[in-house]
């Protein structure tokens, strides 16, 4: 995979965090140290560090022992954008574009490529970056499982995993008390995350944005279980799930962020809506930034690490543009250009939705 001229490498983490990116720096670095001694640059915080030349040398000392370690020795943000940079100026957000800063700070450190390991909103600015001659691949990350061209993301699994074994313990306090229980995941616009964690637990009613959901069904559910001698519910609420002719629960605005909209709430709606309505006991539970924090599960580890091992492997062959995918069982590749701008949500005949109602998981519809 040897090809001349490769020597300098840029590589940041991008977006909110998840469990794995250290694995995929920790990949991208020693291959590219070990097969073409290639020297690396991280970028700090994100593109922030591209726009502000903050910089870190990743050496060998530097990946070593980052295996398992959460969070990212780089530092991420999801809010800086090049393109749209948001600055505080006497109480107002004001919006530029920064992003011939970023080439200037790319040129200056003699850079080869640079690694963007991020989601849907690093991966539109890849290509971005990319369109002003920046030679780009992505890695794609999140707990979300929303980026385009990839089956997978690294970081879901783990949060997966997470928000599985909180449904669990939620089921014995249910069970316990005779509640029902209702836990809210995150995922953004997706609802891979609750439709995972909520057939792993075995959930009595998923909600998820993609489909939406009737009160009243969802009512008539949980006071059915009761009424059929069924003492507790478990209800997972994806962050972004609405009732049918109803809007997305949002908690905040960032503003300057590239999506400024911050999900969240729907649980305590939906646990209140039960308890008044049915007269069953009800309890929110919101699980928040735990899905996102700690160290990766084993698979997400090897996961990253394949990844990073492919993102560095395009690097070295020259492959610009392209971000290092999981499809139909194999590591591949994918254009940016297929990546940048969307998301992707589940789908109406994904087969885990007709899996979910077939053990009796209901959507509320
Ligand atoms: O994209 C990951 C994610 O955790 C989403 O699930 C959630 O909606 C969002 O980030 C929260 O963002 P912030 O870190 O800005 O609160």
């Amino acid at each position: 995979m040897a090809r001349k001229g490769l020597r300098r490498i840029g590589v940041l983490t991008g977006g909110g965090d998840c469990p794995g990116l250290n694995a995929v720096i920790r990949a991208v670095a020693k291959t590219l140290m070990h097969d073409l001694g290639a020297e690396i640059i991280g970028f700090r915080d994100g593109y922030e560090g591209i726009v502000l030349d903050r910089t870190m040398r990743i050496d060998w000392r530097a990946v070593s022992n980052i295996l398992t370690m959460g969070g990212t020795i780089l530092g991420t943000s999801n809010t800086a954008n090049p393109f749209q940079w948001a600055a505080r100026r006497r109480g107002k957000v004001v919006i530029s574009d920064r992003s011939a800063n970023a080439l200037r700070v790319f040129r200056k450190h003699r850079l080869d490529g640079l690694v963007v390991i991020g989601g849907d909103g690093s991966m539109t600015i890849a290509g971005g970056l990319a369109s002003l001659g920046i030679p780009v691949v992505g890695v794609p990350k999140t707990i979300d499982n929303d980026v385009l061209g990839t089956e997978q993301t690294f970081g879901f699994q783990t949060a997966a995993d997470v928000a599985t074994e909180a449904l669990d313990r939620l089921h014995t306090t249910a069970s316990a008390h005779h509640r029902v229980m209702v836990a809210e995941v995150m995922g953004r616009y997706a609802g891979w995350l609750a439709l995972h964690a909520g057939i792993a637990s075995g959930a009595d009613v998923i909600l998820i944005p993609e489909v939406p959901f009737h009160w009243e069904a969802l009512l008539e559910t949980c006071a059915e279980r009761a009424r059929k001698g069924k003492r507790f519910s478990i209800v997972c609420v994806a962050e972004g799930a609405r009732p049918a002719g109803g809007e997305m629960v949002i908690q905040r605005r960032v503003e300057g962020s590239p999506d400024p909209v911050r999900l969240g709430g729907i649980g305590r709606l939906v646990a209140g809506s039960i308890e008044q309505k049915t007269g069953i006991e009800s309890r929110a539970t919101i699980l928040g930034y735990v899905q996102r924090g700690g160290t990766p599960c084993p698979f997400d580890r090897v996961f990253a690490t394949h990844l990073g091992h492919k993102a560095a492997q395009l690097a070295a062959e020259g492959r610009w543009g392209r971000m290092a995918s999981w499809q139909r069982g194999r590591i591949t590749d994918v254009a940016l250009e297929e990546v940048a701008g969307g998301c992707r949500t589940v789908a109406p005949d994904d087969p885990l939705l007709a899996v979910a109602r077939s053990v009796g998981t209901t959507f509320g519809e």
